[in-house]
């Protein structure tokens, strides 16, 4: 058994006795950029939210490192999908990222210039440094995306599991976010990241671990993003996947010629 790394094992989760995720066994490696893709209703967020404790596992189990979530809680860090977020709270900008910081302040503590510090270079990764005392209400879809990256980014813990924070985000702003979880990957982080656009994820990805109902493929992305795959993950619902899959054949050659 792997010590290092995620191990899901035999998962099964329902919703009222009907399964939306079934036996899902598969192993995600430490310290990679992974994707996790499939359809709408595939059951990505179930995945996440079952691997976080906040859902019943139904059998199976979900270990971090051979320990479960209960001993690793501190650990991980969790970015919900943005329609399960209350984006009319009144609360503003900074003060969602300081919110990253209270796990490692622990209860009724103040936080210190040193967490001002990091709430400010979080705002700043994410381009938000000028939006710091903004209500949140009063940002713009994409922008709210980018302060709760800042806010899990500000966590600074060994595991990330990221519910589409590029959902809303424009195309230029995606590359800067992509450029951070590299940064944070390559300084040791693990992130695990529901995403939608399958090209994006063949670019600059390591890992895909693709669902629908059971795992369909999981493996590095050059590996697991075969027309075979999406086509058994999606059906033959979408035609624009043949696309992915032509353009995924061209990026391969071009690899090959390089
Ligand atoms: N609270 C719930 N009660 C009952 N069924 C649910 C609940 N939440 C999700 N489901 C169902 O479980 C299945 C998986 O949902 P889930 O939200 O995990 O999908 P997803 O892959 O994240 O989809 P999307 O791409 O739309 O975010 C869907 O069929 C959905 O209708
Ligand atoms: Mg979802």
């Amino acid at each position: 058994m792997l010590h290092t790394s995620i191990e899901i094992h035999d998962l099964t989760v329902s919703y009222q006795n009907k399964p939306v995720l079934w036996g899902i066994d598969c192993h995600i490696p430490i310290q990679q950029l992974t994707a996790l893709i499939g359809p709408n209703g595939a059951g990505k967020s179930t995945l996440l939210k079952s691997m976080m404790g906040l859902i019943p596992i139904a059998s199976g189990f979900v270990h971090f490192n051979g320990k479960t979530i209960d001993s690793m809680r501190k650990h991980i860090s969790y970015m919900p999908q943005r329609e399960s977020v209350d984006w009319d709270f009144p609360i503003s900008v900074k003060e969602v990222v300081m919110m990253g910081r209270y796990s490692k302040l622990g209860l009724f503590k103040k936080p210190r210039e040193a967490d001002h510090l990091i709430v400010q270079e979080c705002l700043r990764k994410v381009e938000m440094e000028k939006f710091a005392d903004r209500q949140i209400s009063r940002l713009s879809g994409g922008q709210q995306q980018r302060v709760f990256m800042a806010r899990a980014i500000a966590q600074d813990t060994d595991f990330y599991l990221m519910d589409e924070p590029f959902s809303g985000v424009d195309a230029a702003t995606e590359i800067t976010l992509l450029d951070v979880l590299k940064q944070m990957r390559d300084n040791g982080k693990t992130i695990i990241v529901v995403h939608h656009d399958v090209q994006a994820v063949a670019e600059h990805f390591d890992n895909a671990l693709l669902l629908n109902l059971r795992k369909t493929a999981m493996g590095s992305v050059k590996e697991v993003l075969t027309e075979h795959n999406l086509q058994q993950t999606y059906g033959g619902k979408l035609q624009i996947l043949s696309d992915v899959g032509h353009l995924l054949s061209i990026e391969q050659k071009k690899t090959r010629l390089r």
